[in-house]
């Protein structure tokens, strides 16, 4: 009560200078939960100064031994995996036992990130001159990965653990230091992860964590001088970021509005299932939840039936009795859902369930006949509000996909495997998936979106990859 957890730095806890702190308010309670320091501009600057030095002895540290303390703190993290997903039940109302799931696949993560990493970073090329036209081989090139310097990683409120992880492992063990900003929810989570790391026994200063106001650190740590690295997960303020950031390489993963193609075709039932899963896991608010389902008219009604029948047994509720459906983020993310929402019944929607909410807490709604004109059609609600769009092509789904902003997944549903593939290669999106719901992972494949879904490809590989620049590091001469 009243304690202000601190932030990290050079491999302290400390109490920031500003004297003052941020709330984080439990979605279901409303009231603060927890407070963390609102750090200052002078202190991310001391930090900044910090990992750049550490950065300098990480990068001679082996990497066979960067990759013993990775594999030290992924065992740590699973075994403090209940305090953490009890945070992430308070401070991002997920259900208790997908919190958990988040926690162990995050351990599972820094553990195949130190193990991919060993791997691809003791590989280095070899070239010779004499395959570029006018050239003997006279010229021989060695080429190795080296880091970037500061990586800086930003992750969102949904995944304040694993997206934060996924970030962090294959910076440290590509050699470089991390500067952690979390989101203010879910950041007493991610200072607990930290936490793991420095039982691990990093050296001092590799890794930091700071808290505070967006308004006052956020631009000043994305347009620092010191940060040679983005990496951001969330919303709108990555497009932001984007512009402000100077030249350095950026990993970005922002919003969806990942669609559902069914085809006449298609296994309803199965179609059903993933609709379910694909739309209001947590509650909707995955970037790579399904968003809009795009059905060939002579099928709607059957699958909206069934998809129908799902939500009715969709538990709602608290996440500590691990409800399917639990309250969303923040009252004005709330207050936007509602808004959605209210729009597409001005507009003529008809709403399978009655639109009920209680607090930060939504009953899970199906729109069925949203129109174009329907903000719902294109905005991503990031709740459990999922429209129902009914084409009479295939054309015509792919048309409305490929016409959003966004540009992260999608999926089709069809028996028709040559046909799946077509309409996934049309689908200007990063990612297709074929019978199945959308979704990131398993986390060593390639993620990425197109468009305002993001700048980059991430999953473990080739998030090694970007956070490293192949030097070229002699040229021999004979
Ligand atoms: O919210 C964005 C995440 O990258 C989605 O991850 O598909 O594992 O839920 P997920």
């Amino acid at each position: 009560e009243g304690d202000v957890f601190k932030y990290y730095a050079d491999g302290e806890w400390k109490k920031s200078s500003s004297g003052k702190s941020v709330a984080i308010i439990n979605p279901t309670t409303r009231k603060t939960q927890y407070k963390v320091q609102a750090c200052t501009q002078e202190e991310v600057n001391k930090v900044m100064e910090i990992a750049k030095s550490a950065q300098k002895l990480w990068a001679k540290t082996p990497l066979w031994k960067r990759a013993e303390l990775l594999h030290k703190a992924a065992a740590i993290l699973k075994e403090h995996k209940a305090p953490i997903a009890e945070c992430l039940v308070k401070e991002i109302a997920k259900p208790a036992k997908d919190a958990v799931t988040e926690v162990v696949r995050s351990g599972d993560l820094v553990s195949y990130c130190a193990e991919e990493g060993v791997r691809i970073l003791g590989e280095g090329k070899f070239l010779v001159s004499d395959s570029f036209p006018g050239n003997e081989r006279t010229k021989y090139c060695l080429t190795s990965k080296i880091p970037l310097g500061v990586v800086l990683a930003i992750p969102p409120f949904n995944y304040p653990v694993n997206l934060a992880v996924s970030k962090i492992a294959p910076a440290l063990i590509a050699g470089n230091s991390l500067v952690l900003k979390p989101p203010t929810q879910g950041a007493v989570a991610a200072l607990h992860m930290v936490h793991c790391f420095h039982l691990a026994g990093f050296p001092k200063g590799l890794i930091s964590c700071v808290t505070g106001k967006g308004s006052e650190i956020g631009d000043f740590l994305t347009m620092h001088p010191g940060v040679n690295c983005i990496s951001f997960t969330g919303g709108d303020t990555g497009i932001a970021i984007s512009k402000k950031a100077g030249m350095i390489p950026l990993q970005m993963e922002l919003g969806g509005k990942d669609a559902c193609i069914v085809l006449e075709d298609a296994d309803l039932d199965l179609v059903a299932a993933n609709i379910i899963k694909g739309g209001f896991s947590y509650s909707g608010q995955r970037c790579t939840a399904v968003k809009v389902v795009l059905v060939m008219e002579s099928v709607a009604d059957t699958l909206v039936e069934k998809v129908k029948a799902k939500v009715a047994k969709l538990t709602v509720g608290p996440p500590e009795n691990d409800c399917d459906i639990t309250p969303v983020v923040s009252e004005s993310s709330a207050n936007f859902i509602e808004g959605l929402v209210m729009d597409a019944k001005q507009k003529g929607a008809t709403f399978c369930q009655e639109y009920k909410r209680e607090g930060n807490l939504i009953w899970p709604l199906l729109l069925d006949n949203v129109q174009p004109d329907m903000r719902i059609a294109w905005e991503e609600p990031f709740g459990p509000v999922l429209p129902v769009i009914r084409i009479s092509s295939v054309e015509e789904g792919i048309h409305h996909c490929n016409a959003s902003n966004f540009g992260l997944q999608g999926c089709v549903f069809t028996k028709d495997i040559s046909k799946a593939i077509l309409i996934s290669d049309a689908m200007e999106t990063g990612t297709v998936q074929i019978n199945s719901a959308p979704a990131r992972g398993p986390d060593h494949f390639p993620f990425q979106g197109l468009k305002d879904s993001g700048i980059g490809s991430q999953g473990i590989t080739n998030s090694i990859n970007m956070m490293t620049k192949r030097e070229e590091k002699e040229t021999l001469h004979r």
